[in-house]
């Protein structure tokens, strides 16, 4: 695991777009796991600018997303499908029909569960993870208590997470108190992972789930078990990490970072 520090949200975000942006031009033909919230807003602006402004070509790429409300369809403006058209997919050249989430309104989960897991194996697996992390410590709808090995499946969200989400839906009523989302193991099996944090707000459960024990608590912190994972903060959301002048010298001193430095 590497921590990257930038100093603020933007410069994170762009970071995190670069990594995305770098991976789909040495593989043109990447399978992209995506996530939704607030935070990869910004990621997703920046992408379709590097599509527009610098030809950024997702024609070949294919997408997997981590999560879905339950009992909404594809059509609902509070989906999750619906967010990624918005922010993303029309504003870009992938082939829609490549774009994948899981199905909110499935008759049976445990099918749809079980289809989305064969779906991204016979993709060849996903080659580059974006995530974001809830107050709760989840990544996907992974909430406190997850196994670290659980697969795609349907989960209960915490209070925590309806608290987070509530402002998105008129009423709290009509928020879904449930979702479909990839496991924290399915999460493990992507090769590469860029999880970005910005915010104060953040600040605690990220210095838990980077510097704490590895813990189903905090599924964020199964992270630490990846060999390829990067966690790119604002320094806002770094101000709890104790190990800050380390992450500054990695990126100021690692050759990987190089091509990232400006
Ligand atoms: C949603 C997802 C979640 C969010 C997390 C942070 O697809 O994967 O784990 O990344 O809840 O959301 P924001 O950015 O809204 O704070």
């Amino acid at each position: 695991m590497e921590v990257i520090i930038r100093p603020d949200a933007t410069a994170a975000t762009q970071l995190t777009a670069a990594i995305i942006a770098n991976q789909v031009r040495a593989k043109p033909s990447s399978v992209i796991g995506l996530a939704t919230g607030a935070t990869m807003e910004r990621v997703y602006a920046e992408l379709v600018r590097l599509h527009r402004e610098a030809g950024l070509d997702f024609s070949l790429v294919r997408s997997f997303n981590l999560d879905e409300y339950e009992g909404l369809s594809p059509e609902d403006p509070h989906s999750y499908r619906h967010y990624m058209n918005e922010k993303l997919f029309n504003h870009i050249n992938i082939d829609i029909r490549n774009t994948h989430l899981p199905h909110g309104q499935a008759p049976d989960l445990k099918a749809e569960c079980q289809r989305y897991e064969e779906l991204i194996l016979a993709c060849g697996g996903i080659d580059m993870q974006l995530l974001g992390i809830g107050r709760s410590g989840h990544i996907g709808f992974n909430e406190p208590l997850s196994a670290l090995q659980s697969r795609t499946r349907d989960k209960a969200l915490t209070p925590t997470t309806l608290a987070q989400n509530a402002s998105y839906f008129p009423t709290p009523d009509a928020m879904p108190k449930r979702g479909i989302t990839m496991g924290v193991g399915t999460i493990l099996e992507a090769r590469n992972i860029a999880l970005l944090v910005t915010g104060s707000a953040k600040a605690s459960v990220i210095a838990k789930a980077v510097e704490g024990p590895v813990t189903s608590m905090i599924s964020a912190s199964a992270l630490q078990l990846h060999p390829n994972c990067q966690i790119i903060v604002d320094e806002d959301a770094a101000s709890e990490l104790t190990q800050q002048a380390y992450y500054h010298w990695i990126f100021e001193n690692e050759d990987d970072w190089k091509p990232y430095r400006g």
